[in-house]
C-alpha cells in the first residue's frame, strides 16, 4: 500500500511540467538596435515565449517549442545575432527548480513567526494571511481592502497604508503592484517587503508621514496559483470567455489605452492575447479602478514585473516620449542609483529609458501607459532581476537571492518615491 502510494506520488511529481518536454531556452543577445528590430520582426514565426526581453545592453531569455528550434537558430545565425542555449531540457530544469524550492521549504520547517519568511517564494494562502495579520497588527495605519473578485472567484486584495487614514489631500499617493503576470514571482516578495518596511519594520518615518501608499502584492492570484500548481510559465489570467478554447488573457494588454493595437495577439492561446474587449479581465478592472479612484492624488504608479533589470516608462504603444519624460527619467535614475548602492555584481546593471526604445518593440494596453494617459504624472515598469546572465541556472530567481533583491529594490524604490515627492510638489 505504502509502495503503491509512493509510486503514485512519484508519477505525479514526474507528470508535472510535461508540457515542456523537448523545449529549450536560449539567451539571445542582439548587439544593435537594428538586430533587436530584426529579431522582433522574425519572432512571430517561431511563437517564442519570451521570459526576459532582450535589450541591446542585456541578453534576453526565451523558451522555444521543439518544432521551432531549428528554424529559430538558423534565423539567428542568418541575422548574425549572438545566442546560446540556457537550458537544454526545460522540463528537467523545472523539476530541478522544484527540488531547490522544496529543499528550502523543508529547511524552513512549518513554523514561522508573524513576519513573512523571505527564504522562499510563498503561496497565495500564506500571502493572504500575511496581509490580514499585518492589517490586524497595524490597525491605526493599514486597511486591507477587497477590490473585487478574480475570474475564479478569489478576492483581489490591496493594502492601504497611511498615517492619516488617506484623509490628508496634500499627501501624494504611491501605488505599487506586482504579479499581474502570474509567473513573475519575485515581484510579490518585493511588494510584501515594502509593506513590512512601512509597518512592522518602519525605520524611515518620512515615507509614511509624507506619502499615502496602496500596495497590491498579487494582481493576478488565479494565474499565480496556476503557475504553482500546473504550469510554471503561466502568464495570463484564468478567465473563460467560452467561445475560446484557451483560458486567460494578458491583463497587461487589457487596459484602455490603444487596446489591441501593438504587441498583442488576437489568438486566445497566445501569451500576449489582449482579451475579448477592453477591461474584459477582472484583474485589469481592479487596478484600473484603484487608479481612477485616487487619480487626483497619485504621484507615482510603479508596476513590478520580471525579469530583465530594466525600468521603462511611457510611451509603450508608439515611439515617442511623454511630455513628462524628464521627470520619469529622473525617478527611474533615482531608483537605479538606490539599487546600485546595494546590488550584487552577479546581476546586470539596470537600464532606464523609454519603453519603446529600450525594448525595441511596441506594446499597447499596458497599465503604466494607461495610468499615464489619464493623468498620473509618473508611471514606471520595473523588471526585477532574474536568472543570472550567462549561467545555466534555472528559471526561478534562486530563492537564496530573494532577500537581496527585496532589500536592494526597496532602497531604490524609497529613493524614487522621495524624488517623485520633490517633482510633484
Ligand atoms: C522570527 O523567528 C526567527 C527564527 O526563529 C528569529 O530569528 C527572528 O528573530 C524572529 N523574529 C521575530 C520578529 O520574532
Ligand atoms: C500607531 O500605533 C503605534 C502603537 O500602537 C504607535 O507607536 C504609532 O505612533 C501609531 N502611528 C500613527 C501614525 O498613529
Ligand atoms: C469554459 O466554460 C464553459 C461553459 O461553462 C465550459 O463548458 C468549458 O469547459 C470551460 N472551458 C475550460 C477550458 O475550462
Ligand atoms: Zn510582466
Amino acid at each position: 500500500m505504502k509502495i503503491l502510494l509512493l509510486a503514485a506520488l512519484f508519477a505525479l511529481a514526474n507528470a508535472k511540467h510535461e508540457q515542456y518536454i523537448g523545449w529549450k531556452s536560449y539567451f539571445v543577445g542582439p548587439a544593435s538596435s537594428e538586430q533587436l528590430a530584426s529579431l522582433h520582426s522574425n519572432s512571430n514565426k517561431f511563437n517564442l515565449d519570451i521570459l526576459s526581453r532582450p535589450t541591446v545592453q542585456n541578453a534576453g531569455l526565451t523558451l522555444v517549442h521543439p518544432d521551432s528550434q531549428e528554424g529559430f537558430v538558423s534565423t539567428l545565425e542568418n541575422l548574425g545575432i549572438t545566442y546560446s542555449i540556457h537550458v537544454n531540457d526545460v522540463k528537467v530544469q523545472l523539476d530541478r527548480d522544484d527540488e531547490i524550492t522544496e529543499a528550502y521549504q523543508r529547511s524552513l520547517g512549518k513554523f514561522w513567526n508573524s513576519s513573512l519568511p523571505y527564504e522562499n517564494y510563498q503561496n497565495w494562502e500564506t500571502i493572504v494571511s500575511y496581509l490580514s495579520e499585518t492589517a490586524e497588527r497595524n490597525p491605526n495605519i493599514t486597511k486591507l481592502v477587497k477590490g473585487g473578485l478574480s475570474s475564479e472567484g478569489r478576492d483581489l486584495y490591496y493594502l492601504k497604508i497611511s498615517s492619516t487614514d488617506f484623509e490628508d489631500w496634500t499627501k501624494p499617493v504611491i501605488v505599487i503592484d506586482a504579479a499581474i503576470h502570474a509567473r513573475e514571482w519575485i515581484g510579490i516578495p518585493v511588494a510584501t517587503w515594502i509593506i513590512n518596511k512601512l509597518t512592522d519594520e518602519l525605520d524611515e518615518a518620512d515615507l509614511l508621514e509624507k506619502f499615502d501608499w496602496i500596495i497590491i502584492p498579487v494582481v493576478n492570484p488565479d494565474g499565480y496559483v496556476y503557475s504553482h500548481d500546473y504550469d510554471r510559465f503561466w502568464r495570463k489570467t484564468r478567465s473563460n470567455h467560452t467561445e475560446h478554447w484557451c483560458l486567460g488573457a494578458d491583463a497587461n494588454r487589457n487596459f484602455d489605452h490603444y487596446w489591441n493595437t501593438e504587441g498583442v495577439s488576437q489568438y486566445a492561446c497566445d501569451e500576449t492575447y489582449a482579451g475579448v474587449s477592453v477591461l474584459s479581465e477582472p484583474e485589469a478592472q481592479f487596478v484600473s479602478s484603484i487608479i481612477n479612484e485616487h487619480l487626483a492624488r497619485i504621484a507615482l504608479y510603479l508596476t513590478l514585473h520580471s525579469y530583465g533589470s530594466t525600468i521603462t516608462y511611457p510611451w509603450s504603444h508608439r515611439i515617442g516620449l511623454s511630455n513628462n519624460a524628464l521627470g520619469l527619467h529622473s525617478v527611474g535614475i533615482a531608483i537605479v542609483n538606490g539599487i546600485q548602492e546595494l546590488a550584487l555584481p552577479q546581476f546586470p546593471r539596470y537600464e532606464v529609458g523609454n519603453s519603446a526604445l529600450v525594448l525595441g518593440e511596441l506594446i499597447s494596453g499596458s497599465s503604466d501607459d494607461y495610468a499615464h494617459s489619464i493623468g498620473v504624472p509618473l508611471t514606471l515598469t520595473l523588471r526585477l532581476p532574474g536568472t543570472i546572465p550567462r549561467s545555466s541556472a534555472g528559471f526561478i530567481l534562486d530563492p537564496q537571492y530573494i532577500q537581496q533583491v527585496v532589500t536592494e529594490t526597496w532602497k531604490g524604490i524609497s529613493a524614487g518615491v522621495r524624488r517623485a515627492g520633490e517633482l510633484v510638489n
